[in-house]
């Protein structure tokens, strides 16, 4: 694992979204997987300033989101679905025909995910992966205990994790308990990641993904064994880390 540690959120937004021009400019039919959450909206932001101030193309790049909650239609305000339509898609110039999110509303979870795993190797692999990190140290929604060679399925989401996300909704009751994930395995083939985090409550979860055991418990320690990923952090996100000091990069 490479890390890069930056001063804080702006600049490792624009760090990511440089190595995601990189890849596309490089490949401009690149395969990106993609996460949702608070932590990659800053480089998507970057990513359509580049779009629209040095017309960087999408118009051939396909995408798969990682995961998407159960129960969600694709217009709900909370849904993963729209999410990436409000903070990318409807910004760029990427062909809605080769945009890939879990279905939320799928009647049958598990032909769903095997026809998404299908698509995803038809489409050749996932070039760059993008993620963020949860504060039980998921990837995707992989929660503790996953075991780490699974693939795209249902989930239920850990206690912590609907606790994190009831800042998105009304109240907490309103958060789905279920979600459709991008497997650790999954994730694990994409020929290369990016792995964001950034804040002081990311900070534990950082050091065990760097330092600590690779273990079910911390799905992100998987990508310790992962031959291309770059995780960027900011200062905070890099706080509790005890042998990647400041000045070690
Ligand atoms: C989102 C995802 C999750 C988030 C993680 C961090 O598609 O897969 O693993 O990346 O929960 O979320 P934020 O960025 O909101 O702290």
């Amino acid at each position: 694992m490479k890390i890069i540690i930056k001063k804080d959120y702006d600049e490792l937004s624009r760090e990511a979204a440089r190595i995601v021009k990189e890849a596309v400019q490089t490949k401009p039919d690149t395969v990106l997987g993609l996460a949702t959450g608070s932590t990659p909206i800053g480089c998507y932001r970057e990513l359509i300033k580049m779009h629209e101030e040095e017309g960087l193309d999408f118009s051939q790049v396909t995408s798969f989101n990682l995961d998407e909650y159960q129960g969600l239609p694709a217009d709900h305000p909370q849904s993963y679905n729209y999410f990436m339509y409000e903070n990318l898609f409807n910004r760029v110039n990427i062909n809605p025909k080769n945009i890939f999110i879990p279905d939320g509303m799928t009647e049958n979870v598990e032909k769903f995910s095997k026809e998404y795993e299908e698509k995803i190797k038809e489409a050749g692999g996932i070039d760059l992966q993008i993620l963020g990190i949860g504060s039980d140290g998921h990837i995707g929604f992989n929660e503790p205990g996953t075991p780490l060679d699974s693939r795209t399925q249902l989930v239920k989401l850990a206690e912590s994790t609907i606790e994190d996300n009831s800042r998105f909704f009304e109240k907490k009751e309103d958060v789905p308990r279920f979600a459709i994930t991008m497997g650790p395995q999954t994730i694990f083939e994409a020929k290369k990641i990016l792995l964001l985090a950034s804040g002081e409550n990311k900070a534990e979860a950082v050091a065990k993904l760097i330092e600590g055991p690779i273990t079910p418990q911390i799905t992100a320690s998987v990508l310790q064994k992962h031959p291309n990923t770059i995780v960027i952090l900011d200062e905070k996100a890099a706080s509790k880390l005890k042998k990647h000091g400041r000045n070690s990069f």
